[in-house]
């Protein structure tokens, strides 16, 4: 899941929305049966995470005080996460236009949906809810270098978009922000971190321990050549050292002449191993395989 799409960039905001796009959140509307599914899903989630996921993540959980039964109420939230890091929590009705979207990240706002799943859709949504929008991106605006990784991608999908570049930021965004790893420290172990994995209850698991995936160093213009499955696990999981270093291979890259390269060169497909990657683990792909065969 994305928090966006290509989309017109010339669609109006439907009706009851903002010309940005954002809606109230309505805390005081959500029934007993949505606050119920919330907590389902955290408490599915808070008990498998905490050896696998990067501890920034929990720290943020604590800091925004997420760990409270209910569906946060964005007023709440927000006094903590503007203490924190300078970021608000947005509510939009579902996707949103692309500039729209990079918009609000160069200026610290996360746009989120405000409805959740129904209790049948635990495993599986189309569009992004409440569940993964808030729980899997919002406790890690609380690390300083990720919250200014996601400013600096908002202002680079500005200028991107006015390139006709969108869809390598959005390869850069789907394998860093949605399914991106991290080292584990000093050890040789791996950590989760992307939002897409992380309100996954399968994901979370199929990541770390699955043999079928690649998991390869973190490269940025590698990832912007890779496609990406928006139907199923991933194929490949792209590994950073430490969000410091994602801060700074991408704030300070000049994405100029790497365009340029990516306009000559055909998208490398999901799953596929290149001779320069730094592969940490060679995947066997038995799980894209058997599905291709169905
Ligand atoms: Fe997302």
């Amino acid at each position: 899941m994305v928090g966006f799409i290509i989309m017109s960039n010339h669609s109006a905001p439907p009706p009851g929305a903002a010309t940005d796009w954002t809606i109230p959140q309505d805390w005081a509307s959500y029934s007993a049966e949505e606050h119920a599914t919330w907590d389902r899903l955290f408490a599915r989630q808070a008990g498998m995470l905490p050896d696998r996921v990067v501890p920034a993540f929990i720290e943020g959980l604590d800091v925004l005080r997420m760990t409270r039964p209910g569906i946060p109420d964005f007023d709440e939230l927000n006094d903590r996460l503007f203490r924190a890091t300078g970021w608000q929590v947005v509510a939009v009705p579902g996707l949103v236009p692309d500039e729209t979207f990079f918009d609000h990240l160069a200026h610290r706002r996360f746009v989120a949906g405000r409805f959740i799943r129904t209790p049948e859709q635990l495993d599986y949504l189309k569009e992004p809810d409440i569940f993964h929008d808030v729980f899997g991106h919002v406790p890690l605006l609380v690390h300083p270098a990720f919250a200014d990784y996601m400013q600096a991608y908002g202002e680079g999908g500005l200028r991107a978009a006015k390139l006709g570049m969108i869809e390598a930021l959005a390869r850069l965004y789907w394998y860093t922000v949605e399914f991106g790893l991290i080292r584990d420290g000093g050890g040789g172990g791996l950590k989760l971190y992307g939002a897409g994995i992380v309100s996954s209850y399968g994901e979370s698991l199929f990541a770390l321990d699955d043999p079928s995936p690649n998991r390869i160093a973190f490269d940025l213009e590698r990832v912007m050549r890779t496609r990406y499955r928006i139907d199923d696990y991933q194929q490949n999981y792209f590994v950073i050292d430490s969000f410091e270093d994602l801060l700074r291979q991408t704030r300070d890259a000049d994405l100029g002449p790497v365009y340029e390269r990516l306009r000559g060169h055909q998208p490398i497909d999901a799953g596929a191993l290149m001779p320069a990657d730094r592969v940490l683990h060679a995947g066997t792909q038995a799980r894209a395989e058997a599905r291709a065969r169905v």
